[in-house]
């Protein structure tokens, strides 16, 4: 079968669905591909680069004629007249809240595979082009904030005097969402996130955020997105995003409820509070804005000198990087309607990826498909795939006391009944542990491997000190000692134990 990639019609589209590289990749699986002219001429795919990898370059007809067509924008009414009767039309389509789109091509007798309907479960993620561009969206909106920002991301004490981190809140941990606070951590910027999903909490922190934690009732997402905020949960939040954002030198908003207008979170008083000079980039403009005073695709500075970034084409701002992204999640879908690769897309309606895609079936609607109950969660842009987080095991007021009192009684009676030098240790141990408590509770989650290695050394010191002192005559320091030898062996061999998984992990079998 042929598989053509036209040149997007959407004005300003930089996008293009194939690169001269995952062209060449469907060419494995058995098609012939056809290029229109020109096509990624924005994506720095010169026609040069497809015919120099063996991919023809060919008319707007050559395209609009192949068995199955590859588009990053859905078709216009046009494009779809020039499809054959029969044939597969792959690309974006928002089916969701476009229905003429889909009776229009329903109509024209073809089969049509949306991409932004791949469902949100891990064997998706491969296929997933939202997030794909979500993730290289979230990194431009740093880099389009710092543009605009008149000072350094990065905190820096020179002759000249001291300069704080810019600091940076981020409204929403999804795949956006965490790309902007991967890339503002790495530029030094101090970030701070919230999300209403408290599963997320985990991931921000590793990508060197901090969570805003707020006090209010949130449950664990089943599918990877957010419910619509109750009136409760929408009180307990406005002051948290009123003095987060007065605090911040920029917002960076990305809340979004599927299939709902952006939630408003960031009103105009408080960005009338915030310092000029400020930025925020809004990248649910789209979808009507998070933040008073956004624009779609329009940078508006307040009167009060916020910048307001309502840019809805971030990701095609870094083209040749979301054009490959893109190509590579069409290859893995063919990879998946091609299990022959023999160049014959074959659909399997059983499966519930290709299910879920499947909008138009020969000119059958088949939208929508049935919901998909698999547990998911959002992939971290830059990270492995995510885990759900296990609750933690907090300590209620009531408890804390209790630890607090107990150690206070414990603490007299030793001093009072122990013989010396008994109370000395004893005291230098308390104060230990609780400065220990304090210090390695702060301890950021990307510094725990190095904290690993520390208290592996300190297990060794503990091993050594109490081999010194198993021969003692006492029997209270023979058992005190061996127990301490227990202990600290249990950390240093778990420690090989642990390195060894997380080696296995890295390493890719024979
Ligand atoms: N501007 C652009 O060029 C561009 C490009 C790609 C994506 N986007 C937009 O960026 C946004 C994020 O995309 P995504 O793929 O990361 O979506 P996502 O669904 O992965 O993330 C959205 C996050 O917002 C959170 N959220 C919802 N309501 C919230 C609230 N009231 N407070 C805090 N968090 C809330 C959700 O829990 C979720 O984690 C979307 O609006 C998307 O359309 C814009």
């Amino acid at each position: 079968m042929r598989i053509g990639i036209p040149r997007e019609s959407k004005a300003g589209e930089t996008l293009v669905a194939a690169t001269a590289k995952t062209a060449t990749q469907l060419q494995g699986l058995g098609y012939d591909v056809v290029v229109e002219s020109g096509a990624g001429a924005l994506a720095d795919q010169a026609d040069e680069a497809f015919a120099d990898a063996g991919v023809t370059v060919g008319s707007a007809d050559d395209v609009w004629s192949s068995d199955i067509v590859v588009k990053i924008n859905a078709p216009s009414a046009d494009e779809i007249g020039r499809l054959r009767a029969g044939a597969t039309i792959i690309s974006m389509m928002a089916p969701a809240r476009s229905p003429e789109l889909v009776e229009q091509l329903a109509a024209q007798g073809v089969t049509a595979l949306a991409m932004d309907a791949v469902p949100r479960i891990s064997r998706a993620q491969s296929m997933d082009v939202l997030s794909s561009m979500a993730n290289v969206a979230g990194y431009r909106a740093v880099v389009e904030a710092a543009h605009e920002f008149g000072r350094m991301f990065t905190g820096q004490v020179t002759a000249a005097g001291k300069m704080p981190p810019a600091r940076v809140f981020v409204i929403g941990g999804g795949v956006a969402g965490l790309a902007a606070i991967g890339a503002a951590a790495a530029m030094g910027a101090v970030v701070r996130a919230f999300d209403v999903r408290p599963e997320v909490a985990e991931q921000v922190e590793s990508l060197g955020g901090t969570f805003v934690e707020v006090d209010f009732e949130s449950e664990v997402s089943t599918d990877g997105y957010a419910k619509e905020m109750t009136a409760e949960q929408e009180a307990a939040t406005a002051a948290m995003y009123d003095e987060e954002a007065r605090n911040a030198d920029i917002v960076i908003s990305t809340a979004l409820i599927p299939g709902r207008p952006a939630p408003r979170l960031v009103h105009e008083g408080t960005v009338a509070g915030m310092k000029p000079g400020s930025v925020v980039v809004d990248m649910a403009a789209a979808n009507g804005g998070n933040v008073a005073g956004t624009e779609a695709d329009q940078r508006v500075v307040t009167e009060h000198g916020v910048t307001i970034l309502g840019y809805t084409d971030l990701a095609g701002r870094l083209a040749a990087q979301t054009s490959q992204l893109f190509g590579t999640n069409i290859v893995n879908l063919f990879k998946l309607i091609t299990p022959e690769k023999d160049g014959v897309l074959t659909l399997d309606m059983d499966d519930v990826v290709q299910r879920g895609v499947t909008v138009v079936q020969d000119g059958s609607v088949m939208w929508p498909p049935p919901a998909v109950t698999v547990s998911a969660t959002p992939q971290a842009a830059p990270a492995a795939a995510p885990a759900p987080k296990e609750p933690k095991p907090a300590l209620t007021a009531r408890g804390k006391m209790a630890v607090v009192l107990g150690a206070i009684a414990l603490f007299w009676l030793v001093n009072a009944t122990a013989p010396d030098p008994i109370p000395q240790h004893f005291t230098v141990l308390m104060l230990s542990i609780v400065i220990g408590y304090y210090v390695i509770g702060k301890v950021a989650h990307a510094l725990h491997t190095p904290l690993m290695s520390v208290t592996n050394a300190i297990s060794g010191v503990v091993v050594v000190g109490a081999l010194v002192q198993v021969a003692s005559d006492d029997n209270l320091i023979r058992i005190m000692s061996t127990v301490a030898i227990l202990l600290a062996s249990i950390n240093i061999f778990g420690g090989f134990a642990v390195t060894r998984r997380m080696l296995a992990m890295f390493s890719k079998g024979a």
